[in-house]
């Protein structure tokens, strides 16, 4: 990384998809602390059109080599928004260049290759952080911290539940070539890290997970329709449910021994939706959680510190998926 550490974080994506183009790189340009600076893809054609689209900021922004783009000496982290198998040997590959890997997620396919990119930006001394977005919705935070402050009382129970309705199995998530996980992948394991990060600071770590997962429409190798129960150390219990089969209201809630919240439509890219709790509706900005999550990832190498969401935690995450259809 460049010894200038007044300019903003420079950024190159992996992987032209959905939501590079849709969420990512808007959100890089849109962060304080960060510029877009290449782009990754498996065209050369997409690579440019994307560089030029979002306007990269590199004399040489274009490319289809992963080695070349990391032999960037001007570049100094990646954005790895490619299909979820492929993460692991391009979160090592730009750790072992020096440079800072924010991932999205489920980070890795296996716990072992979680653990392998954790280890490797560990060795490197880069910082691993994972895109769980939804961290950064501005009601989610505000109901994080009063739950930790205990405006609920003693946290007893949590429910999450988003779904879609895929019209087809043609996408990379229901075959097992790049993907391990469909519907667990794509959303449930956002409902895990919500879940995880209400439930862990009081209640502890997850001690039990008890599945059910069913594959019966498009007959294939990967979850149609997941629901998950789960406890915790402290003996308090979450479900979630996630589906490929149907399109619903997206649900959470959140119960106390002394009260509650219950968030219609928040779970999605928009940081919008209505919250209310045992106390009325709480009022909240809608913002864009990618911003916030570039802010964050950016910050962090600034100030030297783990990002709101680290490879540990990711990698746990990727264990519970795993237990989950094992
Ligand atoms: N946090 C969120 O809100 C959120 C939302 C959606 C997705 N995601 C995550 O972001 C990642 C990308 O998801 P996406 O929805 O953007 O998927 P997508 O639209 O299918 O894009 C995936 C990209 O990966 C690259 N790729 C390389 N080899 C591939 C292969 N064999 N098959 C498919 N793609 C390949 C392709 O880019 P090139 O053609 O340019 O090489 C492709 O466009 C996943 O890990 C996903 O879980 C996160």
């Amino acid at each position: 990384m460049s010894e200038d550490t007044h300019r903003p974080l420079r950024f190159a994506m992996i992987a032209t998809g959905g939501i590079a183009e849709t969420a990512l790189a808007p959100a890089v340009k849109n962060a304080a602390g960060a510029e877009f600076w290449s782009v990754l893809s498996r065209d050369a054609g997409r690579a440019r059109d994307f560089a030029e689209r979002h306007g990269a900021g590199s004399p040489r922004p274009a490319h289809t080599d992963l080695d070349a783009l990391l032999a960037d000496p001007e570049l100094d982290a990646v954005i790895i928004a490619s299909a979820d198998a492929l993460h692991a040997e391009q979160c090592i590959a730009a750790a072992g260049a020096g440079k800072h890997v924010f991932c999205e997620k489920p980070m890795a396919t296996t716990t072992a290759d979680a653990e392998r990119m954790t280890a490797a930006c560990r060795d490197a001394g880069v910082r691993l952080g994972i895109a769980y977005h939804m961290r950064w919705h501005r009601g989610h935070r505000d109901l994080a911290a009063a739950a930790q402050a205990g405006r609920f009382g003693t946290l007893r129970h949590m429910r999450a539940q988003w779904t879609m309705r895929a019209p087809d199995a043609s996408n990379w998530r229901a075959r097992s070539e790049v993907g391990r996980w469909w519907g667990l992948a794509a959303v449930g394991t956002h409902c895990l890290d919500q879940v995880r990060w209400y439930m862990m600071p009081s209640c502890g770590e997850v001690t039990r997970l008890t599945p059910v997962i069913t594959r019966n429409v498009f007959h294939g190798p990967h979850d149609e329709t997941a629901l998950l129960a789960l406890e915790f150390e402290s003996g308090a219990t979450a479900e979630i449910c996630t589906s490929v089969l149907f399109d619903a209201p997206r649900r959470m809630e959140v119960y106390g021994s002394d009260g509650y919240a219950l968030f219609d439509d928040t779970l999605g890219r928009y940081g919008a939706g209505r919250i209310v709790t045992h106390e009325g509706e709480h009022a909240f900005e809608p913002v864009d959680p990618y911003t916030g999550e570039v802010e964050d990832f950016a910050a962090s190498v600034r100030e030297d510190r783990d990002p709101e969401v680290n490879g540990e935690e990711g990698a746990r995450n990727v264990a519970l998926l795993e237990e989950a259809v094992a």
